[in-house]
């Protein structure tokens, strides 16, 4: 089975390269292959690669820099979405996509159903969820996988920003009061494979709208707090940093973040049998990868 994934010089894109199963071929393309926002370039690339399957991992993802530059954000997370989904329609090729916790408003007290009404607070999730739309609309055969706080060892995120500033001072402040379930890419790239492979055996899917995070959920405090512990053990760092915990208020962002960003997941589970992932056992994993690629 052929499957197109964009997006994939990003940290989830990247994970479905490397974890792909052997019996699957894989065509990878980052936005200087493929620019999404480009409906011709789409087309003519599915065209050529004639994929069973298509995977978007390709998204605008500066949730700050979104605020100032609105129209970039739409480009790609909702224009480039329904370019996709119009041909994977017109070919009748499934498409599985990923989206975002920002599509909520971040003021509930218990974790996020699939069935809750989503009222993003900024460009980004506002963007993320105008691509969910057109998906929905266009394309019967998609699933959309709602994601939060990635994490791995290739690409930007919060263990590799933690550890760099970890370096550079000896004391960091870290927002407590924002509540969340931290995901590694490849555990996202595990569980989509997963999806692929029983399409693949059962010729179809149940379609539409899935959770997948990790768990337990937690603060970007207790986040940054499991890092330096478990990158010290590691030896990937001399000296942990003094850890202060601040307010969102102390922390201000162009972008509104919700207080409480905690996914449930049991849908996926339920339905396709694919559990939450441990975050604490994966970020291990990345650590112990990114000692790896500094030793080598
Ligand atoms: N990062 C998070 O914390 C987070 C949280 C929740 C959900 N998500 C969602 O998870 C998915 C993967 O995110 P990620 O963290 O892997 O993102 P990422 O590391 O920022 O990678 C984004 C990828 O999208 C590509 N891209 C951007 N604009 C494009 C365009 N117009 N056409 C084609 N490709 C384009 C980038 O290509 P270049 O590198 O060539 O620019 C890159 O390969 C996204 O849908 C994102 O919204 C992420």
């Amino acid at each position: 089975m052929h499957v197109l994934v964009t997006g994939a010089t990003g940290q989830v894109g990247y994970e479905l390269l490397r974890l792909a199963p052997e019996d699957f071929t894989v065509a990878g393309f980052g936005s200087a292959q493929l620019d999404i926002t480009d409906a011709a370039a789409v087309e003519e690339s599915v065209a050529r690669e004639t994929p069973a399957l298509i995977i978007n991992a390709a998204a605008y993802t500066a949730v700050d820099k979104a605020e100032a530059e609105p129209e970039l954000a739409y480009a790609a997370n909702r224009d480039g979405v329904a370019n996709l989904a119009a041909v994977a329609a017109r070919r009748g090729i499934p498409l599985l996509h990923i989206s975002t916790d920002y599509v909520f408003a971040g003021d509930a007290k218990t974790p996020y159903r699939e069935d809750e009404t989503p009222a993003p607070t900024g460009v980004y999730g506002a963007s993320k969820l105008a691509g969910e739309q057109v998906l929905a609309e266009t394309c019967a055969s998609h699933l959309i996988m709602r994601t939060s706080w990635v994490f791995g060892a290739h690409g930007n995120n919060f263990v590799k920003t933690m550890l760099r500033l970890g370096q550079e001072r000896e004391k960091l402040s870290v927002v407590a009061d924002q509540h969340g379930c931290p995901t590694s890419a490849a555990s996202i790239a595990r569980a989509l494979w997963a999806l692929v492979e029983q399409y693949r055996d059962q010729g179809t899917l149940q379609w539409g709208l899935y959770h997948y995070a990790g768990l337990p959920p937690c603060t970007w405090h207790d986040f940054a707090k499991n890092i330096f512990d478990i990158a010290h053990e590691l030896g990937l760092i001399s000296q942990k940093p003094m850890l202060v915990a601040i307010g969102t208020e102390d922390f201000p962002t162009p972008a509104k973040r919700p207080a409480w960003s905690v996914l449930d997941s049991c849908r996926l589970k339920r339905v396709h049998g694919i559990g939450p992932s441990d975050w604490p056992m994966d970020l291990r994993d990345v650590l112990t990868e990114l000692r790896s690629l500094r030793d080598s």
